[in-house]
């Protein structure tokens, strides 16, 4: 059998890394690699399948010229993955999908009580030895009971959010392929139906007391919230975003939270990430994660054995239990 070598761009979760060592050989890039080192990685001929991070970008340039079988990216998204070029180039990729649905959908819905109730603020308050005792309008926030909630998509993690929403009292809509429009089934409605409304995205936007973005990010929605969404939102409206940084104007969205255009955000992805745009984290209307929805110990322990799942079977020439474009050609281990 041919030997089987794992380039891994940073080391995953112990259960990951198990996998791939009894698999073949495990080689852990240097810290702080350049996109030009993974490029020459990729074309070297020395590694059989790259285990990737959302950091890594494999655009057409670095895929043409890519020897490997595949690529294993260590989350659901794959933004960072040219994937028509991978397929021309005959390089499986697979992802995590499933297991951190309502891992994310938890850290929607925290967004959300946390802007809604100025959690941050008040924890702040708190340590700067400012409570001084119940009062009774401090630190007022917002309901989320009896309010709509607005998904943007209508996939795993949004309907883990509806979930959530409609124990908490709230209204939930959704457009499932904003900002155009596709048919829902009853099917796909499931427990849903009878129980949210499907909406057009401008109706979506006028209507959300929070809007939810929950879609992939692609040419259709980058931007998706632009300066001309935030306006048409309510004034009073949260915008919460565990989907990609890019789906939003980062500079709109401060502008519209400095001026009042809306009244605060919830954000685990940025648009330039680790980068965050000027002005949004001296914004108290904000709440900023650093890109957690899926981090808990059981749900990265998962998406370690996944991806090692993913990476072995594609380094054996066999499709990965969890294919991005199963209709790539399959290249044995070389
Ligand atoms: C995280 O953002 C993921 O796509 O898994």
């Amino acid at each position: 059998m041919t030997a089987i070598d794992f380039f891994v761009t940073t080391p995953l979760p112990a259960p990951g890394m198990q996998l791939l060592e009894a698999a073949g050989t495990v080689t852990v890039a240097e810290n702080g690699m350049t996109h030009a080192e993974l490029a020459d990685a990729c074309a070297s001929g020395n590694y059989t399948v790259v285990v990737a991070q959302l950091r890594d970008e494999f655009d057409a340039a670095l895929l043409d010229r890519a020897k490997i079988a595949g690529i294993s990216n260590f989350a659901v998204g794959y933004n960072n993955i040219d994937v028509t070029a991978a397929t021309a180039n005959s390089v499986l990729v697979g992802n995590t999908p499933g297991v951190l649905t309502d891992a994310t959908a938890d850290i929607a819905v925290l967004l959300m009580l946390a802007v809604a109730r100025r959690c941050v603020e008040a924890d702040a308050f708190v340590r700067a030895g400012k409570f001084h005792g119940w009062e009774p309008e401090l630190l007022l926030g917002h309901d989320v009971s009896g309010k709509t909630l607005g998904l943007a998509g209508f996939g795993r993690i949004a309907r883990a959010t509806a979930r959530r929403a409609l124990a908490f009292g709230m209204t939930v809509a959704f457009c499932p392929r904003p900002p155009s429009d596709r048919e829902v089934s009853e099917e796909e409605l499931g427990e849903f139906a009878g129980r949210v409304r499907h909406v057009s995205w401008t109706e979506l936007v006028a209507a959300s007391d929070y809007l939810s973005v929950h879609v992939p990010l692609n040419d259709q929605t980058r931007h998706l919230v632009d300066a001309a969404v935030l306006k048409a939102m309510k004034p009073s409206a949260i915008l919460i975003n565990t989907a990609r940084g890019p789906i939003v104007d980062e500079r709109a969205l401060v502008t519209a939270l400095r001026d009042g255009t809306i009244a605060g955000a919830g954000l685990d992805v940025f648009e330039d990430e680790p980068r965050l745009a000027p002005g949004l984290a001296e914004l108290p209307n904000t709440v900023l994660l650093p890109h957690v929805g899926s981090a808990t110990v059981p749900v990265r322990a998962e998406m370690a054995r996944r991806c090692a799942e993913n990476a072995i079977a594609m380094a054996r020439g066999e499709l990965p239990p969890y294919p991005v474009n199963p209709e790539a050609p399959r290249t044995a281990a070389r």
